[in-house]
């Protein structure tokens, strides 16, 4: 079977981490986000590591959730409970964090951004958070986080409305650094993580986690009580219906 997520070190001291469901735009079942876990876990681990990288493969960043998973929560009772783990890890992920995303960027492709250090796009990238219109709501803690760093108006707009919106737009609203040309944001990561893998990790170490010390209360509380109204969320008839037309292509 082929592995949802590669583990790779292109460089020293840089661990990249790939999702890799192209056919399906990286979306995140539940075996992604346990390889996702078990790869930050891995990286943090591994003192030779100084840098992450985060992509997806195919010329997305990733989909979302695996709405075949959330379309099963009503009748399983399994909800979104590996992607709350998931949420967990990279919000609390000592080594720095630096993602490349090119194509789309959805849901929770969207809302992990906000817990990594840097972040890069190319030109033809796609952000979108569809959480009310799937009859859903924010996660990922993006309910604290993205009216701190976007402002409560760009915030309202872009969770409440949840239209697609580029690069620019994303970057304006603090969620990426730069925007490269199509095809250049792992380039544009891999350099940036080879930079953070040149200075004294310790110091990087420290750096992170002051920089993360006066929300890192607000983001775990945010996202366990978001999680409890996503976990309802998934369960209504509001969400069953826009997940069955999506899967049903209506
Ligand atoms: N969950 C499950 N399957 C997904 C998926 C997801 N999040 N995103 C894409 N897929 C599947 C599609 O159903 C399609 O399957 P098929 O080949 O059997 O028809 C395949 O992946 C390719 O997707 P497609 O929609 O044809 O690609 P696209 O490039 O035209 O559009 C997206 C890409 C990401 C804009 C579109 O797939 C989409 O909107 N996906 C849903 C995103 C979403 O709502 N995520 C949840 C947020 S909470």
């Amino acid at each position: 079977m082929t592995e949802t997520v590669l583990s790779e070190t292109p460089a020293e001291g840089v661990r990249q981490i790939t999702m890799n469901r192209p056919d399906r735009r990286n979306a995140l079942d539940r075996a992604t986000y346990q390889g996702l876990i078990d790869a930050l876990a891995a990286a943090d681990a591994d003192a030779s590591i100084r840098a992450v990288v985060l992509t997806g493969a195919g010329g997305c960043f990733t989909s979302g959730n695996d709405i075949k998973d959330f379309a099963a929560a009503a009748a399983t009772g399994v909800g979104a409970e590996i992607a709350i783990d998931f949420l967990a890890a990279i919000s609390t992920a000592k080594k720095p964090i630096v993602a490349a995303a090119e194509g789309f960027a959805v849901g929770i492709g969207t809302t992990m951004l906000l817990h990594c250090d840097l972040a890069f796009a190319g030109r033809g990238a796609s952000f979108r958070m569809p959480f009310v219109s799937l009859g859903l709501c924010p996660e990922g803690g993006s309910s604290y986080l993205l009216p701190l760093i976007a402002g409560s108006k760009r915030a309202a707009e872009l969770l409440m409305l949840g239209e697609l919106f580029g690069p620019e737009v994303a970057q304006d609203a603090g969620l990426i650094n730069g925007v490269t040309e199509e095809g250049g944001a792992l380039a544009a990561a891999l350099d940036k993580a080879k930079a953070l893998a040149a200075l004294p990790p310790q110091s990087v170490a420290l750096t992170k986690a002051l920089l993360k010390r006066g929300s890192a209360a607000a983001v775990a509380e945010t996202i366990g009580t978001e999680a409890r109204h996503f976990g309802e969320r998934l369960k209504s008839a509001e969400a069953q219906a826009a997940f069955m037309a999506f899967l049903t292509k209506r």
